[in-house]
């Protein structure tokens, strides 16, 4: 389901983000390892303010692995502890709870010695819409809790769920809005599909998606199309997949709306094997 993110939504989103803090030791703020810059609510520093927290880059199956290393590199050196996990197949899982251990440590300490009983770290997971939120809550309670999407309007009582003896985690994720203003960021939010039913174009998001291939893996492009050269032009490159897979109107004409949604569908189905969409270079660039 696509949720319509207005000002009010938003606002009561941070809200609901916020209460549960106070009940919470850590935050696991879940990304797509694709983008993981791009899938980041664009105000989650200072929704999370000083709370201790645990970056998760989730889909890390779907993701260059190599590219995925630079980023974990890179949020370690800023400070921000990061995994990287793939939460469908659950792998990743016992390294999420020893490295909340590991960031609460001190506190926990400092509990012990005021003479404060033990007890599990207390977790909340966060995140935009598809990053994987309710499947990470299933895995880690290893049944179905939280129902795959997002089903705005629906409340009910807020539950701990017992991760082993060691975290408790809100059975609830704080769903909270993508960030908008940016059309690069737009283009790679539904490239990947974490925006499906989209405002932006096909072929504007076939168009981006083909020129980041061309740069940085023309060798899945090749491959995957048996292409022998990469047409410089696009519309070429358009020419040449639409040939080569049917994607053809009457009079030998391409159908471009067929290819865009072919080249889409296959980038999210991995057909053109695990991708990364950013690099921690682009962002220090920014
Ligand atoms: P959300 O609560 O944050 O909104 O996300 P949700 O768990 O519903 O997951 C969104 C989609 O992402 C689901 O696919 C889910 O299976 C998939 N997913 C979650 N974690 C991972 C992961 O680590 N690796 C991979 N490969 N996929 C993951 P879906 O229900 O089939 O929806 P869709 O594929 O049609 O988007």
């Amino acid at each position: 389901m696509t949720i319509q993110w207005f000002p009010g939504h938003m606002a009561k989103a941070r809200r609901q983000v916020t209460e549960k803090l106070g009940l919470i030791d850590i935050v696991f703020e879940l990304v797509d390892a694709r983008i993981p810059a791009s899938s980041r609510n664009p105000m989650i520093d200072e929704i999370i303010s000083n709370k201790p927290r645990l970056l998760l880059l989730n889909k890390a199956d779907m993701a260059d692995p190599k590219v995925t290393k630079e980023w974990i590199s890179y949020f370690k050196e800023n400070g921000i502890h990061a995994l990287a996990i793939d939460s469908q197949a659950g792998i990743g899982m016992k390294q999420i709870v020893t490295e909340a251990k590991h960031i609460l440590q001190e506190k926990f300490d400092k509990m012990a010695a005021k003479g404060i009983r033990p007890r599990a770290v207390r977790a909340l997971i966060v995140g935009i819409p598809n990053v994987g939120k309710s499947t990470l809550i299933n895995r880690l309670a290893k049944k179905n809790i939280a129902q795959t999407g997002d089903r705005p309007g629906i409340t009910k009582a807020q539950q701990w769920i017992k991760v082993g003896k060691e975290i408790e985690l809100l059975d609830t994720p704080g769903i909270l809005w993508p960030k908008f203003e940016d059309q690069e960021v737009g283009l790679k939010l539904a490239t990947t599909g974490a925006i499906k039913d989209t405002i932006l174009n096909l072929q504007d998001i076939a168009v981006y998606a083909l020129r980041f291939l061309q740069e940085n893996y023309p060798i899945s492009l090749k491959e995957r199309y048996n292409l022998e050269d990469i047409p410089n032009e696009i519309v070429e490159l358009f020419d040449e997949i639409g040939k080569r897979r049917g994607c053809m109107m009457s009079g030998g004409i391409t159908d471009y709306d067929k290819v865009a949604e072919l080249v889409i569908r296959e980038i999210r189905t991995e057909k053109l094997g695990k991708l990364t969409f950013e690099k921690p270079q682009d962002k220090s660039e920014d």
